[in-house]
């Protein structure tokens, strides 16, 4: 005797009954990139398909995210001016601040989730502030609560550092709550890994270090347990919303956190995980849209509840089409 698995194989409808995961627009967080200047819709060298986006253009890619059905968007501001202390980050005319009041106005009911980072508006391109060559943790931590919060004013839904300074969860729930915003959730990049796979973004956003590399801050890829403790940490510091980034190389850190845990999940599915599919699927030695789709249930699989991806507008396509075996 031996168990006939095939026997629920055998047609897409029993197929279809038992999978165990399916994609869904809920699942998805698409990011936005939005620049300084006027009519501005740019597409991004590494990352074809996505667009930077001048404020007085998001109306373009706002009707698109609704038309795909995508609840929420991550949102990257590409500043004009840079300095040491990035402050450019939490002025009140921001660039992410203008981009939020702009996006509520065209759809209040789009759910804004903000990068609070500083290496896009440092001149140095870390993300925090420098004491000579190191990065000052508890200071960057005090600068980091100024940006989360001016996001919330401007009327950002979620906050979302993505610093990996030490304490950062706890100083930005501290000063929302202290300034009436407590009901603003947190969503922690807890587990952000010092991968090479955020080279396209790092272009897209100009937000390349001009001096050495992000391996005092981001976590060593070796590492999991150090990950299950970076996640732990930021829950009990009041993340809502934990965060594994990127995805592929650390579906065994999903899966880890996701028996471990009891809050929600995102990963981030990053710029270099796009960039490999999309480039290799443009060259026709790889199916794009199969390869995308089965990447993507692996992470949900894996364990992810939300997963950011710059293929949402195309999974929303691609989900409507049929017969995606
Ligand atoms: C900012 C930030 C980065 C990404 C998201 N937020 C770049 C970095 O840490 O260097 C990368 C996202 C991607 O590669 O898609 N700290």
């Amino acid at each position: 005797m031996f168990k006939r698995h095939r026997r629920l194989r055998s047609s897409k409808n029993i197929r279809n009954m038992i999978a165990e995961t399916k994609l869904s627009m809920d699942d998805f967080i698409y990011p936005i990139f939005v620049i300084e200047g006027e009519d501005i819709k740019e597409e991004i060298e590494g990352l074809p398909n996505n667009h930077r986006y001048s404020v007085d253009r998001l109306n373009e890619i706002i009707d698109e995210v609704r038309k795909a059905k995508i609840n929420a968007i991550l949102l990257f501001g590409i500043p004009k001016e840079k300095d040491s202390i990035g402050k450019s980050a939490y002025q009140d005319n921001g660039i992410v601040q203008r981009a939020i009041k702009e996006i509520k106005k065209l759809d209040p009911n789009i759910y804004i989730i903000t990068d609070v980072c500083m290496c896009q508006y440092t001149d140095h391109g870390h993300c925090g502030i420098l004491n000579g060559e190191n990065i000052d943790n508890d200071l960057t931590v005090e600068y980091l609560g100024k940006i989360a919060l001016s996001h919330a004013k401007a009327g950002a839904d979620m906050v979302a550092p993505s610093d990996m300074m030490d304490g950062r969860v706890d100083a930005i729930r501290e000063i929302l709550d202290n300034s009436g915003f407590k009901d603003i959730p947190i969503m922690g990049y807890s587990a952000k890994y010092a991968s090479s796979f955020y080279g396209p973004f790092r272009s897209a956003a100009n937000s390349k270090p001009s001096f050495g590399d992000r391996k005092s801050y981001q976590m060593d890829i070796a590492n999991s347990r150090e990950a299950l403790s970076e996640i732990e940490e930021d829950i009990v510091q009041g993340a809502d919303i934990v965060m594994v980034k990127p995805a592929l190389s650390f579906l065994d850190i999903i899966a880890k956190a996701r028996e471990r845990f009891n809050i929600p999940i995102v990963a981030y599915n990053v710029s270099g995980e796009y960039a490999m599919i999309k480039n290799a699927g443009k060259m026709g030695i790889i199916d794009e849209k199969k390869i995308a789709m089965e990447v993507l249930i692996s992470i949900k699989r894996a364990g992810a509840d939300l997963i950011i991806s710059y293929y949402a507008l195309e999974v929303a396509k691609w989900l409507k089409e049929e017969n995606i075996d």
